[in-house]
């Protein structure tokens, strides 16, 4: 079912802050700008960025999410400069070894999508013992997005479905990195921009997008509850009528 191309209409499962949205995701956006403003340096924006992830992932949790994707690190980010790269990584680093505890002890699965096995050696071993650990847990599903990009995605997904013999939406969506998760329901980006910036483009074919001037490090859970709460007053069509 996740590996149909469009995804069916939701049933709306009546949960009190959630009511149909299954997958959210989010760009998190506005680190820098964030920093800019306080003039520090952009290091400071992504730590206050990965504290706002932590918030952000618990009340995902509370409020029945399936899934919750956030783009951490895009394969266009290793264009910045090696500085702002290592910051990142070394927060990657300090996130895994610090938080996996609570997301394992809270029934959170990790996932990762991207090319993770590109990173640091060090980094892939972490990430493959935290996937390891959380493997059987099914409360929620937190998908990373790690030198991910879009279109490479695609790209592979249809090399593999050619390599079985068909290439259909069908097949191509059954090997994108998120054929276990459910549809995409929402996609919220932060920071006042209004684009994809190769996140997710063939999941969001019938997603409905949020678009909030906040900054990531200013994301609270109230953000991503309005903005689940507007995904449900919204009315999803399909192409249908
Ligand atoms: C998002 O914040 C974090 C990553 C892309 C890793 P930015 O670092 O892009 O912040 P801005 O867009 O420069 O404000
Ligand atoms: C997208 O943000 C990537 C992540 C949030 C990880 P960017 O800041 O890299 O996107 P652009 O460059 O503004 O499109
Ligand atoms: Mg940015």
């Amino acid at each position: 079912m996740s590996a149909s191309p469009v995804p069916a209409p939701p049933v709306r499962d009546g949960g009190a802050f959630t009511p149909g949205a299954r997958h959210v995701a989010i760009i998190m956006d506005g680190n820098g700008r964030w920093a800019k403003k306080r003039f520090m340096p952009r290091v400071f924006g992504h730590k206050r960025g990965v504290e706002a992830v932590r918030a952000v992932v618990r009340a995902a949790g509370d409020m029945g999410l399936e899934a919750l994707t956030l783009y951490a690190f895009s394969s266009e980010n290793w264009k910045r400069p090696a500085e702002e790269v290592s910051d990142l990584m070394g927060l990657l680093r300090a996130f895994i070894l610090n938080d996996i505890d609570e997301i394992a002890r809270n029934g959170v699965r990790l996932k990762i999508i991207g090319d993770y096995r590109a990173l640091a050696p060090d980094i892939v071993g972490l990430i493959d013992d935290a996937l390891a650990r959380t493997a059987g847990n099914g409360r929620m599903t937190l998908a990373i997005a790690l030198n991910y990009g879009s279109q490479q995605e695609i790209a592979r997904a249809a090399a593999k479905a050619a390599a079985k013999g068909a290439i259909t939406a069908e097949t191509i969506a059954a090997e994108l990195d998120t054929a276990d998760l459910p549809p995409l329901d929402l996609m919220i980006r932060t920071s006042g921009e209004v684009r994809l910036s190769n996140f997710l483009l063939w999941q969001a074919a019938y997603a409905e997008m949020v678009f909030t001037p906040v900054l990531w490090p200013d994301f609270t859970p109230d953000h991503l509850r309005e903005a689940v709460g507007q995904f449900a007053a919204r009315e999803r069509r399909f192409g249908g009528r």
